[in-house]
């Protein structure tokens, strides 16, 4: 993996293109073709915001979309600003991102991949865009996206397994058959899509003059927390608090179940049951009318639980619209 190369960038702001292989890092994260010898720079990585938002394309939406909106929450002495990943187009979540790096970083015209909510709408999404087929393994308890993939004419089967890593052995099949699997549990693509995540974060902080002490973020293939606890980590010291469920909590998962990156970053984890979850999903409605999903109430309980003072980021993925016929099954 590119790791060394991208902390000496991060740390630094720049790094010398000494290699094509150094190059090819680059390439990945910069998302263009980058040359031996060329000097690239941090600022690369922040977004470009079109003041008056007019897009010339659903794909120009996505990236140019960017940044999704900071939200201060809470001020001192537990200073809080919510990242609001719900604002990205296709998935209406922070898997948008994911999967754009994802589908850019592998070739064929037929897509199959294992997901249990957003990963499957943006990769369906994003192959009606790209004019790729799509195939997705969902299991059971993610059947509720399934009206979003009958609309977006992606192929799909609902299995009879609780979680998404139990599906992929689905997938050898059409795998053998010459289908191509973007891996999010195991593409590093996954891990570098939220660096760029995280320099955007980092940009959008700089206008409050704010650096964040901690970042609070749920677990699922632990890319998007990862990614932003070792660019923070390396940048300013940062701690990351990666959240996982007690029980269940759709989008995250626990730890002991297999994360490819979680283990790059020393991390701290916190539980926090589905109940818990719906509690911070209530208390942050009452307090802002804001109706986030289950994973970003987790992560709000997380924060609310914490008792160090200091700056947090709160990762919010997605928000609460697409969870209703599951909401209606709790009631
Ligand atoms: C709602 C929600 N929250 C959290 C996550 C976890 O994100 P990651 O896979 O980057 O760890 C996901 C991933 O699918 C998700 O859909």
């Amino acid at each position: 993996m590119c790791l060394r190369h991208y902390e000496e960038f991060i740390r630094s702001g720049f790094y010398k293109v000494h290699s094509r292989e150094v190059a090819g890092c680059f390439s990945a994260l910069l998302d263009r073709p980058v040359e031996v010898g060329e000097v690239v720079r941090l600022e690369e990585l922040m977004p470009k915001p079109s003041l008056h938002r007019v897009f010339n394309s659903s794909l120009e939406l996505l990236t140019g979309g960017w940044p999704t909106p900071l939200l201060k929450v809470s001020g001192p002495p537990r200073e809080a600003y919510a990242k609001l990943e719900w604002f990205n187009p296709f998935s209406a979540s922070v898997k948008d991102r994911t999967t754009y790096y994802l589908i850019k970083s592998v070739g064929g015209d037929r897509l199959v991949e294992v997901s249990s909510g957003n990963v499957a709408v943006a990769l369906a999404a994003l192959g009606n865009v790209l004019g790729k087929r799509v195939k997705l393994y969902i299991p059971t308890a993610g059947r509720y996206v399934a009206p979003l993939l009958d609309f977006l004419g992606a192929e799909y089967q609902i299995l009879d397994v609780s979680m998404t890593v139990e599906a992929l052995e689905h997938l050898q099949k059409d795998i053998r058959e010459g289908a191509v699997h973007p891996n999010q549990f195991g593409n590093d693509m996954n891990f570098v899509a939220h660096l760029r995540t995280a320099a955007e974060l980092d940009w959008q902080l700089s206008a409050v003059d704010r650096r964040p002490d901690y970042i609070v973020a749920g677990l699922g293939t632990s890319g998007h927390a990862s990614a932003l606890g070792f660019y923070f980590g390396v940048r300013y010291g940062t701690r990351l608090i990666g959240v996982q469920p007690r029980d269940w909590i759709p989008g995250i998962r626990r730890v002991e179940t297999g994360m490819k990156w979680l283990s790059l970053i020393n991390a701290e984890v916190v539980d926090v049951s589905l109940r818990e979850a719906l509690e911070g999903v209530r208390e942050f409605a009452k307090r802002t009318g804001l109706l986030i999903g289950p994973s970003a109430g987790a992560v709000y309980k997380a924060f609310t639980a914490q008792r160090r003072d200091g700056v947090y980021v709160l990762i919010f993925p997605d928000n609460l619209m697409k969870y209703t016929p599951l909401l209606e099954q709790l009631r």
